[in-house]
């Protein structure tokens, strides 16, 4: 079997902690498995970044990883991927900021990805380049002679047609995705839309890309294991007694504008005034660590969210009761696990998302003999297979404060139902089964 080769931008080094996001841990999974090269940024800037890749072997993986210089972070990382990119490929167009020494940048980075990448390729590798910060570097590795399969997965939702043309190089960005063997989408509403981008690029006839829709899941029985475990471990045993026999609504999410926030906490505001006999027993943890803290939107969407929790806590509160809380610190993967098997409800509303593991895991980390509910936005990739979830319209306030109150009146034998028909979904579409899929199609040609 040839060398698997995984490229992203963030990875996770051993002994440093778990990146936050899917993409960290579905690659780590594959490359547990299959051994071999992951190659990406360190997560360091430096004045000089060394010519060669840092390498770290450990347990079958070799990870080689570069630094970036402040402007390439700051062209490449802050402003095209995640003031560019990010928020068009979410659809919030109104966040969306362009810069031509940003997307200067973003080709510059990707060539600096290709040249340090180039001299570790063997021949017969299979390369699986990840996510919207390396669209173009199949075309660089290709420049520079590399003649392997290069896959693509995106973990992100591709835009419709009209909202990618907002960005003035989307000719260069789809062209730079057809050069790719295979693209992997996380739902055929993104593969749509990407075929769609390419017959508005080649009115004349589209090239034959391949391409398909993997669903990334999640390690069902791993998050079984790790949720009953956690239940005997300190931080949970501490958490539920500080719930004193009231019911828990859970949110873990990064703090990313993306993720709806702001919205789901205006909501549960409105849940608690129109349901006043909740009051006093349902409590709402959030857990939301920093993400990208310094781009001016993510600072913003803190002191926003900071304000609410203010709000909401000032008006409702009692004495022996804090209706929200809010923490921006990250937990153990196991513990949080925990938290949501100790939760009744568990709450995803992301504005655009493309898939959201986070609603899988809540599924996976249930008791069946007394599963929660869980609230899952429309708009996230993972609502096309939960369908035992309450699904709810992110921007209307008014209908998520009631699937709050549907969520914590459903019956024993609903809660049941919906969540064994979730949990045989999760295991037919889990995380080996992403990789495998995506692989087994890279390596099958055209
Ligand atoms: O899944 C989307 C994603 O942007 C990944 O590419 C990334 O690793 C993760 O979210 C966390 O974001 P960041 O790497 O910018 O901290």
């Amino acid at each position: 079997m040839s060398r698997l080769v995984c490229v992203s931008n963030r990875i996770t080094l051993p002994r440093k902690t778990a990146a936050a996001g899917g993409l960290a841990v579905g690659v780590l999974a594959a490359m547990r498995v299959e051994g071999g090269l992951w190659f990406g940024w360190s997560g360091d800037v430096a004045a000089e970044p060394a010519a060669q890749p840092a390498i770290v072997s450990r347990d079958g993986i070799d990870y080689a990883t570069i630094d970036l210089t402040q402007t390439q972070y700051d062209r490449y990382y802050r402003g095209f991927c995640n003031t560019t990119l990010w928020p068009l490929f979410h659809y919030l167009t109104d966040r969306f900021r362009y810069d031509h020494e940003w997307h200067e940048g973003y080709r510059d980075v990707n060539r600096r990805f290709a040249e340090r990448l180039l001299p570790l390729l063997r021949p017969d590798d299979r390369i699986w380049v990840h996510d919207y910060h390396l669209i173009p570097l199949a075309r660089e590795l290709r420049a520079l002679g590399a003649r392997q399969r290069i896959g693509f997965f995106l973990h992100i939702p591709f835009p419709h047609l009209e909202v990618l043309r907002l960005l003035p190089p989307y000719a260069d960005l789809v062209r730079n995705l057809a050069q790719y063997d295979l693209i992997g989408f996380q739902t055929a509403a993104d593969e749509q839309s990407f075929h769609a981008g390419l017959a508005g690029v080649f009115p004349e006839g589209a090239p034959q890309v391949k391409t398909g829709s993997f669903p990334i899941g999640v390690d069902v029985d791993g998050v079984i294991a790790e949720a009953s475990a956690a239940m005997r471990t300190e931080p949970v045993k501490r958490m539920i007694a500080g719930l004193i026999g009231r019911r828990l609504m859970i949110g873990v999410d990064r703090l990313d504008y993306s993720k709806g926030l702001v919205e789901r906490f205006t909501a549960y505001q409105r849940f608690l005034e129109r349901h006043a006999t909740h009051r006093g027993r349902l409590i709402y943890l959030q857990i939301a660590p920093l993400s990208r803290d310094d781009i001016q939107a993510y600072a913003a969407i803190r002191e926003a969210l900071e304000q609410a929790t203010g709000r909401t806590n000032g008006r409702f509160a009692d004495t022996d009761w804090t209706p929200l809380r809010y923490l921006n610190k990250n937990f153990p993967h196991g513990t949080l696990m925990g938290f949501m098997r100790a939760a009744q409800v568990g709450i995803v509303t992301p504005l655009r998302d493309g898939m959201n593991l986070v609603a899988k895991e809540f599924v996976a980390a249930q008791d069946p003999a007394d599963p929660g509910a869980l609230i899952l936005s429309s708009l996230a990739g993972a609502a096309r297979e939960l369908d035992g979830a309450v699904i709810v319209n992110p921007y209307d306030l008014r209908g998520v404060a009631q699937a709050v109150e549907t969520s914590l009146a459903m019956p024993l034998a609903e809660r049941q139902a919906r969540h064994s028909a979730m949990l045989a979904t999760l295991r037919g579409n889990d995380l080996k089964a992403w990789y495998t899929n995506f692989l087994a199609a890279l390596s099958a040609g055209v």
